[in-house]
């Protein structure tokens, strides 16, 4: 069977950052709270210019000037910040990457799970087409409501990844475990710029969600889990990663590898959650840092409130020095980002979100593409 899986991995992020131990002052909160209860050090906040369109279009762009677009049939956006009820974030990036129009572009949806949803996707029209690749990209922005205990989790960023036959990253195994529960825990009306979270049922749900799932791989001819090198986890912070972790070991029975999730969470710390593109900017931290996985299985495990889980596993192709090599890389692009006082992040957080009036957006980002604001109430994009 032809291998298919992740050939290239790229991430970006928002052009500023608010400080963790800052916000926790200005809250009257031990900034231990923060930095070890959650896990999180700073979280990324898009200039007014930015959205998961942008994001996601310069994560894209910087991973194609390394792969090229030759064989790009399909762009797969997954997103639960969508910019518009109807059109999708992905046609707005394939205009911008200047790709050829015999590409579908389609957004999907799912919470955090559906960048999971896109790459199953992407791997079942390879396997029936194998000279083609597919562009995944996953981008989002976190926000809640200012002083509220999801405030510290926020966060800003996009992974784009480019799926092939015969990948150089990781091969993606076939078997995979799901589940999927209508569960109240975390989700975002229509008529809200922040998410409503039940912060315990999210917990709570979350861990559910990993026991079905990795019991349905098992029935799926997925591997022993003492043959899985290191696990990665969607992160809305990265202590959850742990709470899986601790959970997955005890339900299982298994010592499971805890420098991982040191390794796994180098970028999720600094960036904050990413929703849909959470699990895969661990995945990097992990492929970036994590010496001696090269032919060694990965665990991939996605989770999407509201809900659907779904376990991957995966065997690392690229050496060690390869993929140090990107790490300098997405370290220079957090630290080049502007820090932000808490109160101008609170000013910027309560217009982050541009209504459909006509509007001229200030440039601010050093993204390679911006958002010019709102003309005949369409959304316009330009390279900055
Ligand atoms: N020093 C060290 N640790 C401290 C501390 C201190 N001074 N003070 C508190 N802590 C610890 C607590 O003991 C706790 O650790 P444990 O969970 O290991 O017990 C941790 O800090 C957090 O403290 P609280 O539970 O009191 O925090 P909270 O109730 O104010 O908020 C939260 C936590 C409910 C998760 C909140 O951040 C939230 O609502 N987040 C958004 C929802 C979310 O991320 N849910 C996760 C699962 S859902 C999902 O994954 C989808 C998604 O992306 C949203």
């Amino acid at each position: 069977m032809t291998a298919i899986g992740i050939h290239d991995i790229e991430v970006a992020t928002g052009h500023h950052v608010v400080n963790l131990t800052e916000l926790a002052e200005a809250r009257g909160v031990d900034p231990n709270k923060y930095i070890k209860g959650l896990g999180q050090d700073e979280f990324s906040f898009p200039a007014p210019d930015e959205d998961v369109v942008t994001m996601g279009a310069t994560a894209a762009h910087r991973l194609l000037e390394r792969t090229g677009a030759e064989g790009i049939r399909t762009l797969l956006f997954a997103t639960e910040t969508g910019v518009d009820q109807s059109k999708s974030t992905a046609v707005f990036v394939h205009k911008l990457l200047d790709l050829p129009g015999e590409v579908r572009s389609i957004e999907l949806k799912q919470a955090c799970y559906s960048g999971t949803g896109a790459l199953q996707a992407a791997l079942g029209i390879i396997a029936r087409n194998p000279g083609e690749r597919v562009l995944v990209i996953s981008s989002d922005i976190a926000r809640y409501e200012l002083d509220s205990p999801g405030e510290p989790t926020q966060g800003a960023g996009a992974v784009a990844m480019l799926v092939s036959a015969d990948p150089a990253l990781v091969e993606i195994e076939p078997a995979s475990g799901v589940f999927s529960e209508d569960v109240d825990d975390f989700w975002r009306p229509n008529d809200s710029s922040t998410a409503v979270v039940d912060g315990g049922l999210s917990i709570t749900a979350y861990l559910k969600s990993v026991e079905k799932a990795w019991k349905d791989l098992e029935q799926h001819g997925g591997p022993s889990i003492s043959d899985v090198a290191a696990f990665v986890y969607h992160q809305p912070f990265t202590k959850m990663a742990r709470k899986a972790q601790a959970h997955l070991a005890a339900f299982t029975g298994t010592e499971l590898n805890d420098g991982a999730l040191d390794t796994g969470s180098v970028y999720n710390r600094r960036m904050g959650n990413s929703y849909t593109a959470s699990l895969y900017s661990a995945l990097t931290s992990l492929l970036h840092h994590e010496d001696g996985l090269t032919g060694k299985r990965v665990g991939l495990v996605s989770y999407g409130s509201g809900s659907v889980a779904e376990i991957l596993t995966g065997i690392v192709r690229a050496d060690d020095a390869t993929r140090r090599g990107f790490r300098d890389r997405v370290l220079g692009m957090l630290d080049s980002r502007v820090r932000l006082s808490v109160p101008e992040y609170e000013g910027m957080h309560e217009k982050a979100m541009p209504s459909a009036e006509d509007t001229e957006t200030a440039a601010v980002t050093k993204s390679p593409f911006r958002f010019a604001g709102v003309r005949g109430r369409a959304r316009h994009y330009e390279r900055a």
